[in-house]
């Protein structure tokens, strides 16, 4: 089987992106990073790409940005596009170039929690359990049908920094697998349910 063509967003440290990486190198997925887009010139996940020798591009065009980007996942055939880390919001007209072939890792077990340091969100809501929720994008802030969750308690001795380290060990186990069930075609959406088949 070929392996699923996947493009990456990022904006920041790239640890998903990482593990993304090592998973597809490592042929424990059927898929393969073909192009690594980043809106922060900054960004660590720049750098973790490029250890990998994937071609990166840094596209942080006020105007036009989506077109850009857009262009690229074209130009590189991309089938499957993985935001890890990414802090922007895409239009419809973007979801729409890509229907159901967009994720999203978030911090928390949604729909507890959508936005921003949702780790932090649940931590200083008391909650005793959060988690992690790969999922489609659609139109809405965190609001895509689910994929895969798992859920992580959190601790009388937690702080914020070790409930993190340990919501991102679980996210670099789940967004690879995520990517495996879509790239081996076993993900069926039935309105808000994505089912396996
Ligand atoms: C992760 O916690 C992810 O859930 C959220 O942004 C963070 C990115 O971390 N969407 P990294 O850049 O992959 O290390």
């Amino acid at each position: 089987m070929k392996p699923t063509r996947v493009g990456v967003l990022v904006s920041g440290n790239g640890s998903n992106l990482e593990a993304i990486l090592k998973a597809c190198r490592s042929k424990k997925i059927d898929a393969e990073v073909v192009l690594v887009v980043s809106n922060n010139p900054k960004a660590y996940a720049l750098e973790r790409a490029k250890k990998f020798k994937v071609p990166t591009f840094v596209v942080n065009a006020k105007e036009n940005f989506e077109t850009e980007v857009l262009s690229l996942l074209k130009q590189y055939n991309v089938e499957l596009v993985c935001l890890a880390g990414f802090m922007r919001l895409l239009s419809k007209h973007f979801i729409q170039a890509y229907p159901n072939r967009i994720l999203n890792i978030h911090p928390a077990l949604l729909p507890a929690f959508p936005g921003l340091k949702a780790q932090k969100q649940a931590y200083d809501y008391g909650a005793k359990i959060t988690g992690v929720t790969v999922h489609f994008v659609d139109e809405g802030c965190d609001t895509g049908p689910i994929i895969l969750q798992k859920a992580i308690p959190i601790l009388d001795s937690d702080t914020e920094e070790t409930l993190f380290k340990r919501i991102q060990k679980v996210e670099h186990q789940i967004y690879p697998q995520a990517i495996q069930l879509f790239a081996t075609g076993c993900l069926k959406i039935n309105g808000r349910r994505v089912l396996r088949e």
